[in-house]
């Protein structure tokens, strides 16, 4: 029952899709377990980029089945774009299949989302405006509409009949803008539906029985474990639980079925969008590391803050997720800086800070306190094993698990499938 759930240990973009990818040639199947297309997963390959939003990272490999679970929210147009530009590319996607439990992102759910971030001002989330959290609203108030209802024209008929009662209620009343008409969506969704059919299927029996012949399967990610909506940094967060046991919730597998947890951590930290980050660097070396990292996001083009790499919020990861192994990513982005540092723990008021805390005042009152360490200042993006790395980044690394307790198993040195060591095989 070889099941390793791979996730974001940080705020999202720690370089998910490159492991996965990288994964994928060895696992039959890799099952994308919660979030929708608010994620932007990047594989490059070769000279070629590929940028995914919600279709799994395995998909270069024409062998791996690819999985978009129940906890995901679809949303259709953005599916079949995403499909047609894998097409463009060559890509073969007849292995991918989708969970008749999916819930649909609808156009008002896009609206919606846009238009309570606009109504929030300055206490806006900064979200992808995707659709994504007014979806999963719609799915807890039991008014969701899943794949397996689109796929059956009378059922949706009736669902979409009775939901866009209400949502045009709340959109005539309360935001003061256009009901939606029925008739075109219904035929432009039935539309959709079609050109799905051939991918939707039961997709947990499909996982079981995998996993059930011994064969490999990762589960992937999607955002990171600050971004979750239990214990993320509330209510800067998204509206699902990246974090590793709602692999099995997304997936609908049971947890006996995970015997790794791979936690992926950026080198340094990002994030997107609004809330409170103890190490941000507001000044020249954050630059610098955006610039060098390319911290832009692929969904929205946002520039990333950045900061220091924090061993407060990476313990709190691998508590929540259970992370038996890390992947560190994007090393080669320190190599040009003279110092590097590792927040250990954060104080509050002259007291010592080592679990993350729930109050985003009291996390706002916290001074992160570091450990500096010399860089490299040389050129790690050729190195392809860990003693062929100069010996400052060995020993950030070594220290990076020391302070963790959790093996570096993997360590990226750049975007291509190539810069990648590998210290020991996960699958
Ligand atoms: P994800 O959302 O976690 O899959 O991460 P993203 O794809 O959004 O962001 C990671 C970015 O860093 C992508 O553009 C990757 O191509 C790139 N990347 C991944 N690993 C490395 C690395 O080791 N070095 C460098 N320089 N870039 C990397
Ligand atoms: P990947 O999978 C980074 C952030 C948004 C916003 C918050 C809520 O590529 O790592 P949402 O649209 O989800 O309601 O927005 O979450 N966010 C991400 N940040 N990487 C992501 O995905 C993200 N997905 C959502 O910027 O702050
Ligand atoms: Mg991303």
């Amino acid at each position: 029952m070889p099941g390793l759930v791979l996730l974001g240990a940080q705020w999202g973009d720690e370089g998910k899709g490159k492991v996965t990818d990288y994964l994928a040639e060895r696992a039959s199947m890799v099952v994308r377990y919660q979030g929708g297309n608010n994620a932007g997963h990047t594989v490059v390959v070769g000279d070629e980029e590929f940028k995914l939003r919600l279709i799994p990272s395995g998909i270069l490999y024409p062998e791996t089945t690819c999985v978009i679970g129940n906890g995901v929210v679809i949303d259709p147009r953005v599916l079949l774009k995403e499909l047609a530009y894998l097409h463009e590319k060559g890509v073969d996607t007849s292995k991918l299949r989708i969970s008749e439990r999916a819930h649909v992102i609808m156009p008002y759910h896009v609206l919606i989302d846009t238009l309570d971030e606009e109504a929030k001002g300055e206490q806006k989330i900064g979200t992808t405006k995707n659709g994504i959290g007014p979806c999963y609203m719609d799915k807890s108030a039991r008014i969701g509409i899943r794949i397996a209802d689109l796929m059956d024209k009378e059922e949706f008929a009736q669902r979409l009949q009775s939901v866009l009662a209400i949502k045009n209620n709340l959109l005539v009343k309360l935001y003061g803008v256009e009901a939606m008409d029925f008739e075109p969506l219904f035929e432009e969704y039935c539309g959709y539906a079609e050109q799905l059919r051939q991918y939707v299927t039961d997709t947990s029996l499909l996982i079981d029985n995998a996993l059930k012949a011994g064969e490999n399967v990762v589960f992937e990610g999607a955002q990171g474990t600050l971004l979750d909506l239990d214990h993320g940094t509330y209510p800067y967060v998204t509206s699902s639980n990246p974090i590793a046991s709602s692999a099995c919730v997304g997936a609908g597998v049971g947890p006996t079925n995970i015997t790794q947890v791979l936690g992926i951590v950026k080198a340094y930290t990002t994030r997107v969008g609004e809330g409170p980050f103890p190490t941000e660097l507001l000044e020249e070396t954050g630059k610098a590391l955006q610039t060098k990292g390319h911290e832009f996001g692929t969904v929205t083009g946002r520039a990333r803050r950045c900061g220091w790499i924090d061993m407060v919020m990476l313990k709190y990861a691998i508590r929540l997720s259970g992370i038996t192994a890390f992947a560190l990513m994007k090393l080669d982005v320190l190599d040009e800086l003279p110092t590097i540092k590792i927040c250990t723990h954060y104080e509050m008021d002259g007291q010592r800070v080592e679990a993350f805390p729930t109050s985003l005042k009291k996390l706002g009152q916290c001074h992160p306190v570091y450990e500096e360490l010399p860089g490299w200042q040389c050129d790690t993006s050729k190195a392809t094993t860990f003693e062929e790395l100069p010996v400052n980044a060995q020993k950030y690394i070594s220290r990076i698990e020391e302070l963790s307790g959790v093996p570096v198993k993997i360590v990226a040195v750049g975007p291509k499938r190539s810069e990648t060591i590998i210290r020991e095989d996960l699958l």
